[in-house]
């Protein structure tokens, strides 16, 4: 059986989410508190069911691909679900009893839209829809949408939906190549977890060197902010301090001596990625 693509005038108002985890419930929550209606949520099991009847509101059908349940008619589906999963999604989605809708975009900053193939033989117009933000949390408030960029690709149809979506939460579109996407992807787990990676371990330090654990997320605060607004307003390693900018090898030494080796050799790896300067700057 074969459907009518996405036209250009998507049914705006119903959606229909596979994988009600952090960001799912994240859209569920932005999208409902604009007017949409949520018309289905497929689980993977029961109990990710009932957690999810109990977190979100309204009429909606839910399901699991045990016991799948009709669907509704819906505009568009987001498959949300974690990025070894998508393939097979894809596959189950294009059989031809599992739900349908015009448009059918996944949430991967690294998978291509082809993911979604089987999708596009049943005439489904499939995309990727990234938003490049941070949801640690289910439920994230509709506000974090707002301002972020949003990097989509897929079918031309998919790429329209998307970006329609896009800018109706408030993000900046951003058409991306599938083959820049692990790029693009690796850049911003550098940017985001990582940082959030050596934070956390920069806490475990001042805490081992003495520091109340409860005020070390303020004491580092002030410093940390000024250092990241410095690094993404910078070209280059310009306005980077510290003993790596100032090619000061005995502290950075030093350092690498008081820390553990996991932690020594981040440091390290890490310090090779500047180009140390002729002329420091000062701290
Ligand atoms: N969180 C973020 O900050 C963020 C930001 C941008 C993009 N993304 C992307 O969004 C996607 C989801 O990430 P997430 O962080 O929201 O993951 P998550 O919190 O782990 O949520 C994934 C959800 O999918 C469910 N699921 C897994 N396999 C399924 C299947 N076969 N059918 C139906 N549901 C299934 C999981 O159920 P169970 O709990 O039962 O396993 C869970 O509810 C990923 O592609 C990720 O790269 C995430």
């Amino acid at each position: 059986m074969m459907h009518t693509v996405y036209n250009g005038t998507m049914e705006t108002g119903t959606f229909a989410i596979i994988g009600p985890g952090r960001l799912g419930t994240s859209l569920f929550r932005a999208l409902s508190d604009a007017g949409w209606i949520c018309t289905a949520i497929r689980a993977r099991t029961q109990q990710s069911l009932a957690r999810a009847r109990a977190a979100l509101p309204g009429q909606w059908t839910g399901d699991t691909w045990h016991q799948p349940e009709r669907w509704p008619t819906t505009g568009l589906i987001l498959v949300t679900v974690a990025d070894r999963e998508i393939e097979r999604v894809g596959l189950r989605l294009g059989e031809e009893e599992a739900p349908w809708a015009p448009v059918v975009l996944h949430t991967s900053g690294l998978r291509p839209s082809t993911d979604l193939e089987p999708c596009r033989r049943r005439g489904m117009a499939a995309g990727s829809w990234h938003p490049l933000q941070t949801f640690p949390k289910p439920g994230m408030p509709p506000e974090v949408f707002k301002g972020a960029l949003c990097a989509v690709e897929g079918d031309p149809p998919a790429v329209a939906a998307g970006t329609e979506l896009a800018r109706f939460l408030g993000m900046h579109p951003w058409p991306i190549e599938p083959a820049a996407k692990p790029l693009y992807h690796a850049a911003a787990a550098i940017a985001a977890n990582l940082t959030h990676i050596l934070i956390v371990e920069a806490k475990r330090h001042m805490i081992e060197a003495g520091f109340p654990p409860d005020a070390v997320g303020p004491a580092l605060a002030p410093m940390v902010h000024a250092s990241i607004d410095a690094a993404l307003n910078a070209r280059g390693f310009e306005a980077l301090t510290g003993p790596s900018a100032r090619g000061d090898v005995a502290t950075a030494a030093a350092h690498r001596a008081a820390l553990p080796p996991a932690a020594a050799e981040a440091y390290a790896a890490v310090a090779r990625l500047i180009q140390p300067p002729s002329d420091g700057p000062a701290t």
